[in-house]
């Protein structure tokens, strides 16, 4: 048993690039495309930019009060500050916390599927396996791969290993040392492969797919997607960034802090967007094609066009970056709650986390395979998972978070957190006070009642 010190981010670049590590992932590279592609392209993005600004962003500011003002972890963080007033020692608050817990956990185990596959396809990049291949092949070596015994496991462990191993640094020297790395070099990949993509034949097309918007396409599954999307891309509704503000200091802004990497991720979003799109409608694919938008979808084209054996090396680099960097975050949110709750060491903590998704994760991805018998009433675990997450876990879980920050914690403790950081003088002062008061209006009203409604309607 050893208690641990609590350690903060070192900067304010250094929070906001391991928050943008954990919200760019392949929510944005992989499921923005497919969740745009199946929903209907430009009325999709327009519900998602409307969400992940209005709903999103004040969401990822309350857990980051929460976080910072508890410094603990979401489970510590609601036992301390759900006592209130009346400091009462229990409080049903603190499942909340574990509600948290749980949805990173079974989040981290369908996930690192994906991040095993981004690794995998990472290494065929290498060796050059798409070299002079058509589609029906390109697309058979993803059935192979994904149907492959033991490949698509050992990926996965490898991810988990790579993951466990800088959690296990800690915040300064892991977390925040390889977002500073990673993240630049994700954002500097990103804008190469879209210039290349917009200047393929065609490409046109895929532009007006994503921006273009037709609004018959308009249901209410579109809206609760873009909620359960926006929810997985900016990593709320489940503690992450409860735990990540706990690291932030009090000279730090949270609302500029929050903002910016809202933004920072619905602009990688559009960007992958358009990475994919013009691709895709440049090669006669149809955009709903999910899984196979980047994991054929991309290798076909890079092998068609000059450079490609690079191109197609830097985006799987891209991927497997992208992927790490939000797996970090998840695999935090359990290693916080261990260490605090169990007292287990940083090390044991990320060690026992990862032998517990890799249990888990390893059925999901044994459920990708086309005769799987990992199938719950007609769908694979994977996307059982992803599906209970999305649509259930995150949005009941954000619905609690604005719910406590906006009618349980002290309006006084509330307010501080949202101006602490800003200059404290003058007009400048009227404005920052005048702006807290606002996000404090739409934390207690508007984000609950806008996740209830689409919540309810889901579910009629
Ligand atoms: N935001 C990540 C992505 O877009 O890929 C996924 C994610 C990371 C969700 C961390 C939740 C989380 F806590």
């Amino acid at each position: 048993m050893k208690e641990q010190k609590r350690e903060n981010f070192g900067s304010k670049l250094g929070i906001i690039m391991a928050t943008a590590g954990s919200a760019l992932g392949l929510g944005n590279i992989y499921r923005f495309p497919c969740e745009a592609g199946a929903n209907g392209g430009g009325a999709f993005l327009i519900v998602y930019l409307v969400i992940a600004l209005a709903i999103g962003t004040p969401l990822m500011i309350a857990e980051f009060v929460i976080g910072r003002r508890a410094k603990q972890g979401p489970i510590g963080a609601f036992r301390l500050l759900g006592r209130g007033r009346e400091g009462q020692r229990r409080t049903p608050w603190t499942l909340v916390g574990y509600l948290g817990v749980v949805c990173a956990f079974l989040i981290l185990a369908f996930y690192t599927t994906v991040a095993g596959w981004t690794l995998g396809y990472l290494g065929k990049a290498a060796a050059n396996h798409f070299s002079g291949q058509d589609m029906t092949q390109i697309s058979q070596q993803f059935t192979d791969f994904t149907n492959h015994p033991w490949l698509p496991i050992v990926c996965q462990l490898a991810f988990l290993a790579l993951t466990a191993f800088v959690v296990a640094r800690g915040v300064k020297q892991g977390i925040e040392r390889w977002s500073k790395l990673l993240m630049p070099l994700l954002l500097v990949i990103m804008v190469i492969l879209c210039v290349k993509s917009l200047t393929l034949p065609g490409a046109a097309e895929g532009l007006r797919f994503l921006f273009a918007p037709d609004f018959s396409k308009l249901t209410p599954h579109v809206i609760v997607s873009a909620l359960g999307q926006s929810f997985f891309s900016l990593s709320i509704g489940m503690g992450a960034l409860i735990t990540y503000g706990s690291y932030i200091s009090r000279s730090d802004n949270l609302v500029t802090t929050a903002t910016s990497v809202a933004l920072a991720d619905t602009f990688v979003a559009i960007l992958a967007g358009i990475v994919i799109f013009p691709a895709a409608f440049s090669f006669g694919i149809r955009p709903e094609a999910g899984a196979s938008l980047a994991f054929t979808t991309l290798p076909l084209v890079f092998q068609q066009m000059t450079g490609g054996y690079f191109f197609c090396l830097i985006f799987f680099l891209l991927l497997v970056i992208a992927t790490l960097t939000s797996t970090i975050s998840l695999l935090e949110v359990i290693v916080t709650a261990l260490t605090e709750e169990l007292h287990l060491s940083r090390t044991a903590a990320a060690i026992a986390g990862t032998i517990g998704t890799a249990v888990i994760g390893v059925l999901a991805t044994l459920s990708f395979r086309t005769a799987s018998p990992i199938h719950i009433s007609g769908r694979s675990f994977f996307d059982l998972l992803d599906h209970v997450t999305a649509l259930y876990l995150m949005p009941i879980g954000g619905l609690l978070i604005v719910l406590f920050v906006g009618w349980r914690m002290r309006r006084k403790d509330m307010l501080d957190e949202l101006s602490s950081g800003l200059v404290s003088e003058g007009s400048a002062s009227r404005a920052s006070r005048f702006l807290a008061t606002s996000i404090r209006f739409i934390i207690r009203y508007i984000a609950p009642v806008a996740i209830l409604v689409i919540f309810i309607n889901q579910l009629t």
